[in-house]
Formats: structure tokens, C-alpha cells, sequence
């Protein structure tokens, strides 16, 4: 274990910001995390923990020891006639990790391919795509107490999965490190295949005969259509929330704006579709300097270089401000800002 000093953290976010961390450890294993966080060295120094860095907005100096979890391995800790479950080290690759299991046969995950990140990063905001979140194929994880070094498991109700949260985002916030995440599989693929593009996609890449591959190679290109690479250019996917709002208030917006998409969640709640609200607002393609509004998909901000953090926050108030005036909606960010 080797701690560096001002350490560029450009390579660890995907938006490509040049900031730089007082100190910097990369931690390969559980006990490796557990023996720096009990060094009486380190004990008043602040600790930040960093994922695969795919949904956050670095915005100044990191004045802390950044730990990035490397946390390796996939295992399979169980199986039965239906099932198998699979544990995977928090720094896997969440995409890598998908294709193992497209790959293998494991059916849950692949309408979550390409998307960034790490696994351990993906029950921390309940990750999403296409009908399917992390949820609905979690078991359990394993997160080690930042304040005492001690190992603890967190079934699915105990990490109160919500809308792209869960505890902690919340009340556990900064508190646990996520070591390591069980999933459970299945041996038969259920397809959920009516969200958006999907079917149509498959009839045109496959003939729409639905597989494991099939799927997760529609998804692939769905997203590669429409979100940045962040290999070419800066950003951390969606950067706002799809809001949800009163059925009344909905009613009301759809009476002006006709063309208003809506998912209704039981009877007295809309989700409606933050990409559109920002198109609507005029936002669409806009280009500030290093920063901007992509052009081919609203609810992602990019950085194309040399720009700061601070600049995609003063473009985000500014997309927030406009479609609060003109919807009366206020966007709440999915990036966490540090
Ligand atoms: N739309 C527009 N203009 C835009 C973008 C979208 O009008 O510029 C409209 C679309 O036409 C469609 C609706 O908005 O009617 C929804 O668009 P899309 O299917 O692209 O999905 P989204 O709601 O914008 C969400 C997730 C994505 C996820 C996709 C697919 C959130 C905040 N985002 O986006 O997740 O990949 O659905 O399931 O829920 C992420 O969280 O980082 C992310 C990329």
C-alpha cells in the first residue's frame, strides 16, 4: 500500500477534471482497507472514497486521503436449479462484470451494459437502464465502517434502495466503504425488452430473437447512439434526476405542452423525462466554453477540456434556473458534487 502525494485526479473521474488530491492510496483488499483505516497516522486525516469516479463532479482541490477501492475477483458462492450468486470485489468494472455474465449465461444484468463505473459504485445510487435496476438482481454487499474498520453485510432492505439512492447517499453517507457486492442470477433470462428502442433495436441487430448477447448488444448500441463515450469526450451520464411530480401538476403542464412525455408511478405521481424538459428549454447542443449540453442527449452536461467543475456547476444552475421558469419543475442533481 503506497500513499501519494498531490496526485492528479484526472484519471479517476469521468468528466476529466484536473484536480488533485492531497493524498492518494489504491487498495486492493478488505484487510488492506481495514489496516489503513485503524493507522493511528491517518486517523484525523479526512477520508474520500472513489468508485470508478463516473458520478461525480470534482469541483476543487481534494484536501483528503482519496481512497480508490481496486478490489478485485468474481466468485460464485452459491447455486440452486434457478439461481447463482455471484460475488464480485467492489473495484471490478461494472461493464466487465455485466459481460462476464452475458457471457456465461447469468441472466439480470445485461440490460445494465456499458454502463461506467464499478460494481461497488452501482448499488450506491441504485444504478439503471432500460427497465432494470441493480435491485432487482441484488443479494447482499459487504462495506467496512469507515469510523471502526469493522466488516458489515447490508441485505436489500437495509440499504433502502429508492430512485438512483439508497442509504448511502443518504443517511449512511461517507460513513461505509463497499467492499464487495452479491448478486443473484438466473439460469433462465426473464427479458424485459419494452423499455423505449429495445425491441425495435433487437429486430434490427438480431431479428428480434431475444438472448442474453442479443440484449446486452442492443442496450450497447442504444447508448452508444445517444450517451458520450468518456474516453472522447468529458461527462458523467445523466447529470439531473427525471423529476416526479403531482399528477395534477402534470395534468396541468400537458394542457400547454402537449407533447409532454409521462410515466405514471401509481395514481397520484408522473415521472416525466428530464432530457426533455432541458430540449424544451432551449438547451439542447449549447456550448459554453469547455463545457456544454450534449447534442444528441439533454440530460447529459460534457466537459470537452481544459474546463473546471466549477463551470459545469455554473452551466447546471443555469439549466436548473430556466426549466424552473419555464415548467415551474425544479432538477435535482444524480451527480454528487465534492
Ligand atoms: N428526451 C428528449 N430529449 C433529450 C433526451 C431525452 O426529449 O435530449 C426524451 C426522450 O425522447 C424520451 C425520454 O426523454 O421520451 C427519455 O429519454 P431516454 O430513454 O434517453 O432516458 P432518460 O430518461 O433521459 C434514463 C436514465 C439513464 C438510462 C436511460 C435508459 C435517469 C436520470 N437517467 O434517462 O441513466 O440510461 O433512462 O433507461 O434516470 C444515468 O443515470 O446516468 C443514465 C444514463
Amino acid at each position: 500500500m503506497q500513499i501519494q502525494e498531490n496526485v492528479s485526479l484526472r484519471p479517476y473521474n469521468t468528466f476529466g477534471f484536473d484536480v488533485k488530491a492531497r493524498y492518494f492510496v489504491s487498495i486492493t483488499s478488505t484487510s488492506e482497507l481495514q489496516q489503513l483505516l485503524l493507522d493511528p497516522t491517518w486517523a484525523t486525516t479526512p477520508k474520500w472514497i472513489l468508485g470508478g469516479g463516473s458520478n461525480v463532479l470534482l469541483t476543487r482541490p481534494v484536501d483528503a486521503l482519496v481512497i480508490q477501492i481496486g478490489i478485485k475477483g468474481i466468485e460464485l458462492v452459491r447455486q440452486d436449479d434457478h439461481h447463482l450468486w455471484l460475488r464480485a470485489g467492489a473495484g471490478e468494472n461494472w461493464h466487465q462484470f455485466v459481460l462476464y455474465c452475458v457471457e456465461n449465461g447469468y441472466a439480470g444484468v445485461e440490460n445494465l451494459s456499458l454502463i461506467p463505473g464499478t460494481v461497488g459504485a452501482a448499488p450506491m445510487q441504485n444504478i439503471g437502464a432500460y427497465g432494470v435496476e441493480i435491485k432487482d438482481v441484488f443479494e447482499e454487499l459487504e462495506a467496512v465502517h469507515v469510523a471502526t474498520a469493522e466488516l458489515r453485510t447490508f441485505d436489500a432492505p437495509a440499504c433502502a434502495f429508492g430512485y438512483r439512492e439508497s442509504v448511502f447517499k443518504r443517511g449512511l453517507k461517507d460513513k461505509y466503504i463497499i467492499t464487495s457486492v452479491t448478486f443473484r442470477l438466473s439460469k433462465q433470462p426473464t427479458y424485459h425488452l419494452s423499455y423505449g428502442d429495445i425491441q425495435k433495436t433487437l429486430e434490427e441487430l438480431h431479428g428480434g430473437v431475444p438472448s442474453l448477447r442479443a440484449v446486452s448488444e442492443a442496450v450497447i448500441h442504444i447508448r452508444q447512439s445517444k450517451l458520450p463515450d468518456p474516453a472522447e469526450i468529458g461527462n458523467a451520464g445523466s447529470f439531473f434526476k427525471n423529476p416526479e411530480i403531482p399528477k395534477a401538476q402534470y395534468d396541468a403542464l400537458k394542457v400547454q405542452h402537449s407533447t409532454l412525455p409521462g410515466y405514471p408511478l401509481g395514481e397520484d405521481v408522473v415521472k416525466v423525462p428530464a432530457g426533455w424538459l432541458i430540449e424544451q428549454a432551449g438547451w439542447k447542443g449549447h456550448r459554453a466554453g469547455a463545457v456544454g449540453v450534449h447534442a444528441r442527449q439533454a440530460l447529459v452536461l460534457v466537459h470537452y477540456g481544459g474546463g473546471s467543475g466549477e463551470q459545469i456547476k455554473e452551466l447546471a444552475q443555469q439549466v436548473q434556473a430556466s426549466v424552473e421558469e419555464k415548467f415551474g419543475i425544479r432538477l435535482t442533481p444524480e451527480v454528487n458534487f465534492m
